[in-house]
């Protein structure tokens, strides 16, 4: 049964997460392919979250090249140490911007994203993918986005 159970409206960000992360660990742990549970974990996110733009980035060929995502159209390639991202995998952290505009090289893939969190991916201390998420609100990223994203972030590598 692979549904996720979205919750009631009243409920916390942090309850989300909680119900969501035993749900997602259920869903990707009868697979082994990467950009399956990638694809599967940006559709729950957006789903429970309803969040602008979340979506996933995989380290190959020495850049950052779009994967599994849910949302617009987005940028297909970011070098290392560019952007949100490419900062997020140079710097091997997470990195959370209150507000894109104010964030010197950000990448605008939408002029509706105003805030953003990029979670590495660390597999054997070195970066595989980022994921990466937009709101098109300001400031809608805290260290409760950090910490639950992270353990998302360590399902995936426990995955693959
Ligand atoms: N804003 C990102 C680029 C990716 S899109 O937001 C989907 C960045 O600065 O790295």
């Amino acid at each position: 049964m692979h549904h996720i159970e979205t919750s009631s409206a009243n409920v916390t960000k942090e309850d989300k997460y909680k119900s969501l992360l035993p749900q997602l660990k259920a869903l990707i742990s009868g697979e082994d392919d990467l950009v399956a549970n990638l694809a599967n974990i940006s559709s729950a996110l957006k789903e429970i979250f309803g969040f602008f733009w979340v979506g996933f980035y995989l380290v190959k060929e020495g850049q950052l090249i779009l994967g599994p995502f849910q949302g617009t159209v987005a940028c297909t390639r970011i070098k290392h140490g560019k952007g949100v991202c490419g900062t997020a995998w140079k710097e091997k952290r997470t990195i959370i911007v209150p507000n894109v505009d104010a964030f010197p090289g950000h990448i605008a893939c939408s002029s509706a994203s105003k805030s953003e969190i990029v979670v590495p991916i660390i597999l054997e201390k070195e970066v595989i993918a980022v994921l990466d998420i937009d709101s098109d609100l300001l400031n809608d990223f805290e260290s409760t986005d950090q910490y639950y994203l992270e353990k998302i972030a360590e399902l995936i590598v426990t995955h693959s």
